[in-house]
Parts: structure tokens; sequence; C-alpha cells
């Protein structure tokens, strides 16, 4: 296994019922170190971008109107097999089918609001870290 970086956001929904505290403990205990991390409010073009792969899904506006009404937590993680194990902490899109004790199955509401975001690939990850901070930022 090599160590990978993966993004993590902490999603408006959860940042609004002050859960950021108890999620970022989570991602502490579950071994990620943290190489940098902000508090921000995104703007529309920023989010589009971000998510351009879901432009033509039904759901994108929707999408970014939620992920732009509050302010999120950008963390850039770093661990042995940073990805995949980001994925198993937090589970399933949905929450309704996400697995008992992942981090969406706690503080999720449903597939659109579902608490945070986890990179999918490798390439991901060191794209989506390299989108929200510089080199400069992680440490
Ligand atoms: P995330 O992992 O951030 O990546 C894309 C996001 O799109 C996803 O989490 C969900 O929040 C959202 N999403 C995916 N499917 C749907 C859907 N059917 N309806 C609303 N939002 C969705």
């Amino acid at each position: 296994m090599t160590t990978q970086r993966t993004l993590c956001i902490i999603k408006p929904d959860a940042v609004e019922r002050r859960q950021q505290g108890a999620i970022l403990q989570r991602l502490l205990d579950e071994g990620f170190r943290v190489l940098a991390m902000r508090q921000a409010l995104i703007s529309r073009p920023q989010i589009e971008g971000f998510y351009a792969v879901h432009r033509e899904r039904p759901f994108f506006n929707e999408l970014c109107t939620f992920m732009t009404r509050g302010p999120v937590i950008l963390l850039a993680l770093e661990r042995e097999d940073a990805v995949q194990h980001l994925r198993n902490v937090i589970g399933a899109t949905d929450p309704a089918k996400a697995a008992a004790g992942t981090v969406r199955k706690l503080y999720g509401s449903n597939v659109g609001e579902n608490a945070v975001h986890g990179s999918d690939s490798d390439e991901n990850g060191r794209i989506e870290c390299g989108y929200y901070f510089s080199g400069m930022d992680l440490v």
C-alpha cells in the first residue's frame, strides 16, 4: 500500500449542525494526517468547476446551490491507502444505504445533503487537493 492524498469536504449541512469537530476527530482517529485545513464559503463558479464531471446530471444545480449555501471545511488528508480508507469511513453516497457507523450514516440526511465529500480515485485525490490548496499550504 502506498501513501496517498485525498480531499475531504465537510459540507454545509454538517457545519450548520456544528458537527465538523466530531467529523474531524473521527478522521484523526482513523489515522489521517491533516496536510491542510480551511473553512471557506465556496463560490458558484468554484463549485461548478469542482463538480464539472456531474454537469449533465439532473441534480447538478441542486448540488451547487447546497454546497454554496454556507461554509464548508476543506481538508487535504494523507494516509496509507487514503482514498479507499476515506470512502470506507464516509460510507455510501446515500446515507440511507450507508453502513452503520459511517460518517454519512451518522451525520448525513439524504443523498444530496450527505455531510461529507471524499475523492473517488488516487488521481482525483491529487487533483482535488490541488483545486483548493497550493503546494505551499500542504505541511
Ligand atoms: P459527493 O461525494 O460530494 O459527489 C457528488 C455529489 O452529488 C454527491 O456527493 C451527492 O451529494 C450528490 N448527489 C449524488 N446523487 C444525487 C442525487 N440523486 N440527488 C442529489 N444529489 C446527489
